[in-house]
């Protein structure tokens, strides 16, 4: 079989060096990668690099080899177009359709997936231009990734630091396994929580759950492979930040409602993933509660905490907003999932059993997909990305 072909664009941001390591994931992995540097790119990675790299030559203008026309075929031939890093000014040419070099002319040309990795200063992203801009490229279908945040040129730090190369590369893989369908989210909002909420007893104890936080994970990761913005609202988890969401964490159950809530408000889908603690001890002590002996320990009175799900369900923040819960059972897994499900008013319930050995810290699951029109979908034992692509195919049904 032919390898999958990649353009890889670069523009000129110091950003830049990252890009040979994902050209050498790219190629290592069996991808034929050309590489479409802008002339301002070649100021920070000269054309010997990406050339060695590739074993093609990087061409910047239209003007070479021109009885190849490679303003057209470069574009036309390939199975996906990644941007990384992508300028301001990329973003801008991008959306406004401007095509002055072999980059530009390629990526009006294109009909597969683009990726853009955006790398720039947080003002520059924040710029109402630049917003308007990637709206504009994500409504027709591209997938555009949330900057990072960390250490930026020189001593700033903030949100727009290009993502990890291994990461970008992993979106690059997802992209194209999906092919044509790839962008089905573009243009959408999603809001995903995930791992387990803890609630305090004192400053060193909490009352918490197995949750590791890796099925929320891996659907904030799919879903930024199918375009949408993600904002990822993660309860305790270690993991790392999927590249390409924002992520928001919280740790108990009342800040993952407030951090929710918020992401919700112009969310065209949420997907509550996060075990939510349904309880919380009554009161927090400031100082750390000691034994004493001959004394029986103090009984820990619990509240009930806020249905999060249920509250989004009954209170839909926009108009056909798809809301979906996870339902964690033990035993009667099915109905106990009809009943929560009608109970949660949510549109669809992912349940799955769990037990000693199931579901918690694993990287695989096998779950039934509820939905509130009497639809039942079964999901074998598999990749939890493989379920998280399943509840994204059953929301992306569902979005109007
Ligand atoms: N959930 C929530 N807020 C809570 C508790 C749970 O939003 N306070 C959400 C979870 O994120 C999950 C779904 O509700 O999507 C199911 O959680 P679960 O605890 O299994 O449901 P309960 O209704 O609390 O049922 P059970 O009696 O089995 O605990």
């Amino acid at each position: 079989m032919d390898k999958p072909k990649v353009v890889l664009g670069v523009s000129g941001g110091i950003a830049a060096y990252k890009a040979c390591e994902l050209l050498r994931r790219l190629t290592e992995s069996g991808h034929d990668v050309r590489v479409v540097p802008t002339a301002s790119a070649l100021n920070f990675v000269g054309e010997a690099t990406w050339s060695a790299l590739s074993g093609h030559p990087a061409v910047t203008q239209v003007w070479e080899s021109v009885h190849e026309v490679p303003h057209v075929r470069i574009g036309q031939q390939a199975d996906l177009v990644v941007v990384a890093p992508a300028t301001a000014d990329m973003l801008a040419k991008a959306a406004h359709g401007l095509a002055d070099d072999l980059l530009t002319n390629t990526l009006l040309t294109a009909r597969c997936p683009v990726v853009f990795a955006p790398a720039m200063h947080t003002e520059m992203w924040e710029h109402p231009a630049t917003r308007e801009n990637v709206a504009t490229l994500r409504r027709r279908g591209a997938v555009v990734i949330e900057p990072a945040v960390g250490r930026l040129t020189g001593v700033d730090t903030g949100k727009g630091r290009l993502p990890d190369p291994d990461e970008i590369f992993e979106v690059c893989r997802r992209v194209l396994a999906r092919g044509p369908r790839a962008a089905d989210l573009a243009g959408r909002h999603v809001v995903v929580s995930a791992g387990g909420t803890r609630e305090p007893l004192d400053p060193v104890r909490y009352l918490g759950n197995r949750s590791s936080g890796r099925q929320g994970y891996a659907l904030a990761r799919t879903a930024v492979a199918r375009g949408a913005r993600v904002t990822l609202v993660s309860a305790n988890s270690e993991l790392a930040d999927p590249a390409g969401a924002d992520v928001v964490r919280v740790g108990t159950a009342v800040q993952l409602r407030e951090a929710v809530l918020k992401a919700a408000a112009d969310a065209d889908a949420v997907v509550m993933a996060a075990a939510v603690a349904d309880f919380r001890p009554a009161r927090y002590a400031t100082g750390k509660i000691k034994k004493k002996d001959g004394e029986e320990p103090a009984p820990v009175e619990l509240v009930r905490n806020p249905d999060v799900l249920a509250e989004l369900s009954a209170g839909r923040a926009r108009p056909g907003q798809v809301v979906v819960g996870f339902a964690a059972e033990t035993d009667d897994v099915l109905a106990n999932g009809r009943a929560k499900l009608a109970r949660k008013g949510c549109d669809l319930l992912v349940v799955n059993e769990v037990g000693e050995r199931r579901t918690f810290g694993s990287t695989e699951n096998e779950a039934v997909v509820l939905g509130a029109d009497g639809s039942a979908t079964e999901v074998p034992h598999g990749p939890k990305e493989a379920l998280a692509d399943t509840v994204w195919d059953l929301v992306a049904e569902r979005l109007c």
